[in-house]
């Protein structure tokens, strides 16, 4: 199946109408029918252009036939939302996203070596634009885990001297860069930790024209910390990147922000209080819809406050 099947939106244009407009196109993870619509609830709501995220592990966890089940049966305007493969590690398992009807992959090479990096992305790349599928490459490493496979203890940030020609070999769409953020909710051990907008400053002059993007980029709102650990969870010292700083590396040509973590916040602080006030419930349609409630209006909120894509679908 091709993308435009699914009335799905090529990614890139996506990305090259927020760089032009000043705005991020946020890409929110998801893992089952309630925070797909979740998401789609918070793009319709805010008129905003989203990415659909599906890490490796999501997919496994959903399996093709469901996932694009969900896809075919989901409700959404043509053109405004986009399907992307998170952290795809090698280039069969990019290959598998854009045969299923995918409309973005990113092939995170970032834990190789240069060279090998290059020659991958640029395989990866060769075969995706034959049907007009959008890629993203990454170029440095991020501190923390880059996903359940990939454990980098040690960071390193994007080299601004190497993207130029990073870009030019591997034909990408777009680049996902390391400026200090990192997965996960558990990212600085100093909260007040600035990014390096040195660094992002120098990316941006020497590819002005390629979307940047942002992994790790949750804020880790502490009202749901708090209510986590309220009704019963235990999570200590974990601190985001502000608001702020996002917004900030928005106004410096990143084009896409990658929130995850936040997501799974907001649907487990709602999971927790509902099922905490509401002892003899066990309908799992009740706590759900709870839970997936309070991360649409975490998504409105980013989408609207941070990301500043909202009225920008087109
Ligand atoms: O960047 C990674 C995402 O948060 C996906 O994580 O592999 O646990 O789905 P996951
Ligand atoms: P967070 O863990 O900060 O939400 O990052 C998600 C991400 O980068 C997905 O690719
Ligand atoms: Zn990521």
């Amino acid at each position: 199946m091709h993308y435009s099947d699914f009335l799905l939106s090529n990614t890139k244009k996506l990305l090259l109408q927020a760089l032009r407009g000043g705005y991020a196109v946020p890409a929110f993870n998801f893992y089952n029918m309630e925070t797909l619509n979740a998401i789609l609830a918070a793009a319709e709501i805010t008129k905003s252009p989203v990415i659909l995220a599906v890490s490796e592990s999501a997919l496994e966890y959903m399996g093709d036939d469901v996932l694009m089940g969900m896809i075919r049966g989901a409700k959404y305007k043509k053109n405004q939302i986009a399907l992307h493969l998170d952290h795809g590690h090698s280039f069969e398992s990019c290959k598998h996203a854009i045969d299923l009807g995918f409309s973005s992959v990113m092939f995170d090479g970032s834990a190789l070596p240069l060279s090998e990096n290059i020659k991958i992305s640029r395989r990866i790349a060769d075969y995706a634009h034959k049907f007009d599928v959008s890629v993203e490459t990454e170029l440095g490493v991020l501190a923390g885990f880059e996903d359940e496979k990939t454990n980098s203890e040690t960071h390193s940030y994007t080299d601004p001297d190497l993207v130029r020609d990073f870009v030019k070999k591997t034909q990408t769409d777009s680049l996902a860069i390391a400026i200090g953020t990192s997965h996960g909710a558990y990212k600085r051990k100093d909260k007040n930790e600035s990014l390096r907008f040195d660094i992002l400053k120098q990316i941006a002059k020497n590819i002005p024209n390629t979307p940047l993007v942002l992994h790790g980029a949750s804020n880790i709102p502490q009202k749901y910390v708090q209510n986590i650990n309220k009704f019963g969870g235990n999570i200590k010292n974990a601190y985001g990147i502000s608001p702020a700083q996002i917004r900030k590396a928005i106004s410096m040509h990143i084009t896409k922000i990658n929130v995850d973590s936040d997501s799974r916040l907001a649907f487990t602080a709602a999971l927790r209080e509902y099922l905490y006030k509401n002892k003899n419930n066990f309908n799992p349609r009740d706590y759900l819809s709870a839970a997936a409630k309070e991360m649409t209006k975490n998504c409105i909120d980013e989408i609207k406050n941070i990301m500043h894509s909202n009225n920008h679908a087109k």
